[in-house]
């Protein structure tokens, strides 16, 4: 058990500065399994080396990969080639990832092996049926808790079978999970989904030489392809700057009256982008300069500066390339002038918190005027003048509920405090001097 962290943030002036985000989270945890069962060397450089990679990678060793982090800060992954993962000798911490857990239990489900899984007490209580269920139908075998939550036990096959899956939820880590099964599995496994989600894994897996389609259908749903047992060769990969972790400054930099940030190299893989779509809507000035692509990602550096917010509403369609955004869109809409109303975020509830529900108890407490509707909708009530914050905020084991509520304390009459900063080293490590070396005013109490 992590020792709670409490923070306290307080307003601050303009913040200014150039600002170099840690690596993306979801790049990270694929670049590290699809080295593991590469043929030959991948070398990985600004991988995030955040808690919940670093559990990815401590997994990735336990399964019979060699994966270290040279002086050089770049990470060197020996893979032991497809369908060659060995039974690990013990249990396997997933920490506070699910993006982790539910990507490793595909990947592990089509190899003649039995692992167990667990996680922290926020991990433990999500949902993996929603992969467990369609790896059963390939042929794995789970023994888990009701909802086949973690601690689980996977027995791994190598005869699994092929299968087309319609996902019931819109979720990347459910289509990356089938994919990774079916990548040692003979003939092609294909992923319907009518929302289009991050696409991190297919993108990686052409990289390292996989035969992976996508393919529109007639109702407009995309099936995804993988033709399995390819062989993978290790490849060089650049992780971009994370969307979702950048989300923090620019926020922060729109709300403080002249403010300038920079932020180099940040992920802008369309998949990703909604919040940056909204907060242009909402009349943010976010430059997005020198657009390039870096290993098969595109990647952009932005120009932030402060901006007056209006309201808006946020379709449910864009749910899937900003799920992650949410709470730190709230705090934005929190401190807009106007109503802004979020549609579609039945998802939000179980992420590492139910999302949700922290995020409208966080903001009536800060003195925002919130409703969560029947059909998980969530209006945020501005006025174009800082909230009243003077609040201690529960962020339920949850980093971005906690980095939300710190942005919304500089921005608000009087200090924030989170009751628990621990878990923003999960994906953010230095969250708070990278802030403060902004100008904000963020210290542990
Ligand atoms: C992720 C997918 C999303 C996101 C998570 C990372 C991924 O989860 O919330 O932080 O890397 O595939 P869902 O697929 O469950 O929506």
């Amino acid at each position: 058990m992590m020792q709670a962290k409490p923070l306290r943030s307080s307003s601050t002036g303009a913040l200014a500065g150039t600002v170099r985000v840690p690596g993306d989270k979801s790049i990270s945890h694929r670049s590290l399994m699809l080295g593991a069962v590469a043929v030959g060397e991948t070398v990985i450089h600004g991988l995030l080396e955040g808690e919940d990679v670093l559990h990815t990678a401590a997994s990735m060793r336990l399964l019979g990969a060699q994966a270290e982090r040279g002086a050089d800060g770049v990470w060197r992954v020996r893979g032991v080639g497809l369908g060659g993962l060995a039974e690990p000798a013990q249990v396997l911490d997933m920490g506070n990832s699910g993006t982790a857990a539910r990507l490793l239990i595909g990947l592990v489900a089509s190899h003649p092996i039995t692992c167990v899984f667990t996680g922290d007490a926020s991990l433990n209580k999500r949902p993996m049926a929603r992969v467990t269920n369609p790896l059963e139908q390939m042929g794995a075998r789970f023994v888990g808790r009701s909802g086949g939550r973690l601690p689980l036990t996977v027995v791994g096959s190598d005869q699994t079978v092929p299968i087309t899956y319609r996902l019931p939820v819109a979720s990347a880590q459910v289509k990356s999970a089938i994919i990774l099964c079916g990548l040692n599995t003979a003939g092609t496994t294909t992923v319907i989904e009518a929302e289009p989600t991050r696409d991190h894994t297919e993108l990686m897996l052409r990289h390292f030489g996989a035969t992976v389609t996508t393919e529109v259908m007639e109702d407009g749903a995309l099936a995804v392809s993988v033709v399995g047992q390819p062989e993978l060769t290790g490849r060089e990969i650049f992780v971009p700057a994370d969307p979702s972790s950048a989300a923090f400054p620019v926020v922060a930099a729109l709300l403080r009256p002249g403010s300038e940030v920079f932020l180099p190299g940040v992920g802008m893989n369309p998949r990703r982008t909604g919040l940056y779509d909204t907060l242009v809507e909402m009349g943010a000035d976010i430059g997005f300069e020198n657009r390039r692509d870096q290993a098969g990602e595109p990647v952009a550096d932005l120009r932030v500066r402060h901006s007056s917010l209006k309201g808006i509403v946020v379709p449910a369609d864009r749910a899937p390339s900003m799920i992650d955004e949410y709470p730190v869109l709230a705090a934005a809409a929190a401190c807009a002038e106007g109503t802004t109303v979020m549609l579609g975020l039945k998802e939000l509830r179980v992420k590492e918190s139910d999302r949700l529900a922290m995020v409208a108890d966080g903001l009536t407490k800060c003195g925002v005027k919130v409703e969560v509707g029947a059909d998980d909708s969530l209006t945020v009530h501005g006025t174009g003048k800082p909230p009243q914050g003077g609040a201690t905020v529960a962020t339920a084991m949850d980093h971005r509920i906690a980095m939300s509520f710190l942005v919304l304390g500089m921005a608000s009459a009087d200090p924030i405090q989170v009751d628990d900063g621990a878990f923003i080293d999960t994906s953010f490590p230095d969250f708070v001097g990278l802030m403060n070396g902004l100008g904000a005013n963020i210290k542990g109490i």
